[in-house]
This record gives structure tokens, C-alpha cells and sequence, in this order.
């Protein structure tokens, strides 16, 4: 696929408006006002802001936050994201009071300020990919470019209605990174190819399963969903979580996967969940147990696979990852990619929690910052926001 790269435009003196994915998790403090507990997204856009602010252009940035379903809510409003942003750029970032209309029309910036447009969601017309605010949109610039990477999987008038209404509109330095990891990983992976998937429900990864069965050398699982796939085996799974209405579809990919699908070997169980409950680690899961966490026997088998991988691509972690000790196949799996020497590309919010606490997140090669986006892209799904950049 052939898109511009921000690298390939004249910015100078141009009005660039730029859709970042500025959807940070806010939470209220004492004093009621909302405050971002992670600004991983806005930092990662920031290559993206400074370069274009250094080839001279004037800055519309524009993102959603949250779901406001279309009508305006104070708590989601990006105020508290112009103040980090201003703080991590080191000059003032100007907050609009919408997205469009006269008031915006009148603040737009000029070459070297940064205007910061009030939430897009706040328009029904944003997610309706309504043509009319796509345009209004496209007004507000003389080139696009998108950033948003963990808003390429929707197709909204930010992310691809405005396209064919702008006259260049171009790929951020974020969003060639993401498509050039995520790309390298499934398109001509160097191999051997090792995907882990965790996670809890095989339906949410059912074409992930079967978009990386076609790529990788071994798939290997783990989480709840590996239980579905035990019992669909006619294994003993206690009472640990099941999707019963799948079986047949487990069946049915573990014939199509063969021996390239690994399944924990061991498993970590407890009577019931909680943080620091009594466990013990079992090879067949007794009667009334849940399994929380793969096994020593399981963490070392898929190690060994890991340590022999040119490439790993990881989603989703391997049990009750939020209750530890039931981190631990997670965390051990984090530090085995993190050792293997492999190009590593990590998706998912657990995943990348568990790089954190392995301490290992600098030798991963590359976390992505789309969840929604990240899983569609490696279950082969064209991604709208994306296609709309092609030439
Ligand atoms: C995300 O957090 O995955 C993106 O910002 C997309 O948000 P959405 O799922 O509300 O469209």
C-alpha cells in the first residue's frame, strides 16, 4: 500500500491539522475535576506535533475522547489534554471551544501555534461520518495528516470522511511507525514467527486466531480462552471460563492449526478468585477449580519456543494478570520475549502492563498504542483509516 508520509510534505507556513488519538483515561480528583492517569498516547504523538511545528506550520489538532454518543459532556472534554500537551511541548497549547464553527473559524492558528479543537464525539456527526462536518473538518486546513493510529479501525469523518476533501492529506511519523512494525510482523515476518495470544473469550480473537495461523510458525495461547479450547479436546477444565457456543469453532481451528497451536501444559487453579487466594499448580484441573494462570511446565515449553523466535507478535496476557500472584506466566513471558533477541510487537493494555512490571519495555521492539485498531490490523482487516491515506 502506498500513502505520503508527513516527511514528503511542504509544511511551511501551511495550517496542518493533525488527528491524534488523544483518548487518555481521565478520572475524577478530590476536588472534582478530571485528570489524565496515563498521557502514553499524548507523548506518542509528539514526534509527530514537533516535527511538523519545526517545518513551520500552524497546528489544528483534533481527537475524540471517550464515548460522549454525540452530545456534549464537560467530563470528556480534552481541556485537561491542552494543559499536558502544553507542558510536554513547552508552549501554549490553545483549546477551542468546538471542533467546528465560527469561534474555531476565528482562532485558527498561524505558523508555530498549536490550537487543540474541543472533542469530536461531541458531533453525532463525527461517528455518522456525516460528509457536511467532514467538509467543515477539511476547511479547517491546507493539508491532513493522520496520526491515529488507535482510531484507524473506525471510519468517521475525522479518520477517513475528510480525505476527499482536503488536497494532501498524508501519514504522522506514529502512524508509519505502528503500519511498519505491525506490517513487518504479518506481512514477511523473518521466522521463525511465534504469535501469543491470551486473553478471555476466543471470540473476541476468533480472526486473529485464524488470520495469524496462516502467518506463524506456532501460535501459542494461553488465558481464559485456553480452556474452551482443553474442553472442546474433552479435557477437564473445572469450573474455570468456558464460552460453551464455541467448541465447535475451537474444533474446528485447532484441526486447521495442527501442531502449530501450543495449549498450556500446566495450569495455576484456586477455588475462588481473588488477589493472593490459596493455589496450587495442577495438570488436569480438578473438579470445582478455575484456572487464573498457566503453569511452570507451560511457561517454560512456550519460553523455549519464545527464545528461538525471530519474530513475536503478543496479545492479551496468560491469566488474572490484575491479581497477582497470577501475573506470574505473564510477567515470565514478558521477560522471554524481551531475552529472545526477536523483533517484538506487543498489542493490548495487559500485555504492555506486563511489560511495565517485567521492566523490560525498552527491548520490546515496538508497543502499539491501538487496541480496537491493533487486533483488527493483525486479523487481516482492512483498517478504514488507513486505506483512506492510499494514493
Ligand atoms: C481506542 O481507545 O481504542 C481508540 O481511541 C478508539 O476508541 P473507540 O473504541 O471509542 O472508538
Amino acid at each position: 500500500m502506498s500513502y505520503l508520509s508527513i516527511r514528503d510534505l511542504d509544511l511551511n507556513g501551511k495550517r496542518v491539522f493533525i488527528r491524534v488519538d488523544f483518548n487518555v483515561p481521565l478520572v475524577k480528583n478530590d476536588r472534582g475535576e478530571m485528570e489524565i492517569s496515563s498521557d502514553k498516547r499524548i507523548k506518542a504523538s509528539l514526534p509527530t506535533i514537533q516535527y511538523a511545528l519545526e517545518h513551520g506550520a500552524g497546528l489544528v489538532l483534533a481527537s475524540h475522547l471517550g464515548r460522549p454518543k454525540g452530545k456534549r459532556n464537560p467530563e470528556m472534554s480534552l481541556q485537561p489534554v491542552a494543559t499536558r500537551l502544553a507542558e510536554l511541548l513547552g508552549r501554549p497549547v490553545v483549546m477551542a471551544p468546538d471542533c467546528v464553527g465560527p469561534e474555531v473559524a476565528a482562532m485558527l492558528p498561524a505558523p508555530g501555534q498549536v490550537l487543540l479543537l474541543e472533542n469530536l464525539r461531541f458531533h453525532p456527526q463525527e461517528e455518522k461520518n456525516d460528509p457536511e462536518f467532514s467538509k467543515q473538518l477539511a476547511a479547517l486546513c491546507d493539508v491532513y495528516v493522520n496520526d491515529a493510529f488507535g482510531s484507524a479501525h473506525r471510519a468517521h469523518a475525522s479518520t477517513a470522511g475528510m480525505i476527499p476533501f482536503v488536497k494532501t492529506a498524508a501519514a504522522g511519523l506514529l502512524m508509519e511507525q505502528e503500519l511498519k512494525y505491525l506490517g513487518m510482523a504479518t506481512r514477511n515476518p523473518a521466522r521463525p514467527c511465534v504469535a501469543i495470544l491470551g486473553g478471555a473469550k476466543v471470540s473476541d480473537k476468533i480472526e486473529v486466531i485464524a488470520n495469524l495461523g496462516k502467518i506463524v510458525d506456532r501460535l501459542l495461547i494461553g488465558g481464559a480462552m485456553a480452556y474452551t479450547f482443553l474442553k472442546a479436546q474433552g479435557l477437564p477444565v473445572g469450573k474455570s471460563l468456558v464460552e460453551d457456543d464455541k467448541l465447535d469453532l475451537a474444533r474446528s481451528l485447532m484441526a486447521s492449526l495442527g501442531t502449530k497451536l501450543l495449549l498450556p501444559l500446566d495450569h495455576v487453579v484456586v477455588s475462588e478468585i481473588a488477589a493472593g487466594a490459596a493455589h496450587e499448580t495442577v495438570e488436569t484441573i480438578p473438579d470445582g477449580k478455575i484456572a487464573v494462570d498457566i503453569g511452570p511446565k507451560t511457561i517454560a515449553e512456550y519460553a523455549q519456543v519464545i527464545a528461538a523466535a525471530k519474530t513475536v507478535i503478543w496479545n492479551g496476557p496468560m491469566g488474572i494478570f490484575e491479581k497477582p500472584p497470577f501475573d506470574t506466566g505473564t510477567v515470565a513471558l514478558a521477560k522471554a520475549v524481551a531475552d529472545s533477541g526477536a523483533t517484538s510487537v506487543v498489542g493490548g493494555g495487559d500485555s504492555e502492563k506486563a511489560i511495565k512490571a517485567a521492566g523490560v519495555t525498552s527491548k520490546i521492539s515496538h508497543v502499539s498504542t491501538g487496541g480496537g485498531a491493533s487486533l483488527e490490523f493483525l486479523a487481516g482487516i482492512e483498517l478504514p483509516g488507513v486505506k483512506a491515506l492510499e494514493r
